[in-house]
């Protein structure tokens, strides 16, 4: 799929495999297990409206720029934002930019490769049919044994981080291609179902309710920073990923319209996920601010509960550890590009070495959930340390450099250039989001949260 040019960089071999590879990159754990928790935890529908709007401003045009970035260089992040330093005679700091990338990618896939062992694990709880009739008591303790239980949960995270690394080591084959082209349309069919299950409760007007209709009283500070970090998250923006990406696309390919096919199909599975949930939430009289555990107290009653049940259990689960797979690989592919064309590892060594390093730090964030339960550092357990640290500090400080650079540091020809929109007015548009809009946005939300503002 990523073929090496003379330059010893990969390319896309096609469009279509660059738009799977970047929405296998968006598409994942952000969608159908953060976002309904964070949802919940932050009061529903005004926090689902603003993290909408920071999508459209900030998002959007922050991955455009992204995307471009990577493509103009052709190298890994460090070596692209030295390279386009020099090419803007700019300040040669910007290439701590690369670095701040590589590192919270591999702090936020310690965590990510915990939760999508979990995923895995249920699976088998699936196929066994631990959720034949479950009702939510039953359901609930299931999943309070299991995350309680750090041996368990080191195995889910071990085979998860090792088949992130046998797949990155091959470089991203033909296997997972294939794979991912059925999978993700038939991820969407059943989210479909899901939605058609959820519709079928009494609650499914309560849901809709609790998602769509914003009550802003609900809405702190932290809830409007919570939401736009997930924004980055979920677009897999501001450290590197979408740089690595892009870096791997060719030139006569326009990434303005890529670029909403991704965004648009990454914020119709998030919005899927929630439909689903909620209902089943309230159906049930659970709490929706019960946090990290939500979709795996939520959706295995309606699996237990529901006609044909069992193999859709076993499907989704399968589908959400895929989904995890395609958004890992591109988390530890900035490290591993670094590691191969800039320090002479081989391409099993840098996996080695990033994908330990990264395994070992997950444990923090196992027994976060166990036996360091009560450990806390600033109110936080470690896993929400991290998760605050990556998702609402380093990526939005990421993207606000990633929109500052190429709105008033690279060269307007040359963005002009790479984006080809179709009309003038829209490359307007494009840079006044990424100048002023988005950088401005960023930083007001900060001031919000330090009490400046
Ligand atoms: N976007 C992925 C998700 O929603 C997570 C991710 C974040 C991937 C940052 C790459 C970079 O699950």
């Amino acid at each position: 799929m990523i073929d090496t040019n003379t330059t010893g960089h990969g390319k896309w071999s096609s469009r279509f495999t660059y738009i799977l590879a970047a929405t296998g990159s968006a598409v994942g754990l952000g969608n159908i297990w953060k976002f309904p928790y964070i949802t919940g935890e932050n009061g529903g529908g005004a926090f689902v409206l603003v993290y909408l709007a920071c999508v459209l401003v900030i998002g959007i045009p922050i991955m455009m720029a992204e995307t471009m970035l990577g493509r103009r260089s052709q190298r890994n992040p460090i070596e692209a934002m030295e390279l386009l330093t020099k090419e803007a005679s700019a300040d040669s700091h910007w290439h701590y930019l690369g670095w701040m990338g590589v590192i919270a990618g591999l702090l936020i896939l310690s965590y990510y490769s915990v939760i999508a062992g979990w995923a895995s694990a249920y699976v088998l709880k699936a196929f066994t049919g631990s959720f034949i009739d479950a009702d939510a008591t039953a359901i609930k303790s299931l999943f309070d044994s299991f995350v309680g239980s750090p041996i368990q949960l080191i195995f889910w995270h071990t085979l998860f981080m090792l088949a992130t690394m046998v797949i990155v080591v091959r470089g991203i084959n033909n296997g997972l291609e294939k794979a991912v082209q059925y999978l993700m349309p038939a991820l969407f069919v059943l989210m479909f179902l899901l939605v058609a299950y959820a519709m079928t409760t009494d609650s499914y007007f309560k849901g809709l309710h609790f998602l769509f209709s914003p009550d802003f009283s609900k809405l702190t500070g932290n809830s409007v920073l919570t939401a736009m970090g997930h924004a980055f998250f979920t677009l897999s923006l501001g450290m590197g990923a979408i740089m690595v990406y892009g870096s791997y696309l060719s030139k006569d390919i326009s990434i303005s319209k890529t670029v909403y096919l991704i965004a648009g199909a990454d914020t119709v599975v998030a919005l899927l996920a929630g439909i689903a949930i909620f209902p089943i939430v309230f159906e049930n009289n659970l709490h929706p601010s019960s946090g990290p555990g939500l979709i795996f107290e939520t959706l295995p009653i309606a699996f237990g509960a529901m006609t044909g049940g069992w193999l859709m259990g076993v499907l989704f689960f399968i589908m959400l550890a895929v989904a995890a797979l395609t958004s890992s690989i591109s988390l530890i592919e900035p490290a591993v590009a670094w590691l191969v064309e800039n320090r002479g590892f081989t391409r099993e060594k840098a996996c080695l070495w990033s994908g330990g390093a990264t395994w070992f730090l997950g444990l923090g964030t196992v027994f976060s959930f166990n036996v360091w339960s009560d450990f806390k550092l600033f109110d936080r357990t470690l896993f929400q340390l991290l998760d605050y640290l990556t998702a609402n500090l380093m990526l939005p400080i990421g993207g606000f450099c990633i929109a500052v650079f190429a709105g008033w540091i690279m060269n307007a020809k040359h963005s002009e250039e790479e984006l080809a929109m179709q009309t003038p007015a829209g490359f307007q548009v494009w840079k006044l989001l990424v100048s002023y809009v988005a950088p401005a946005a960023v930083f007001l939300v900060f001031l919000h949260v330090i009490g400046v503002l």
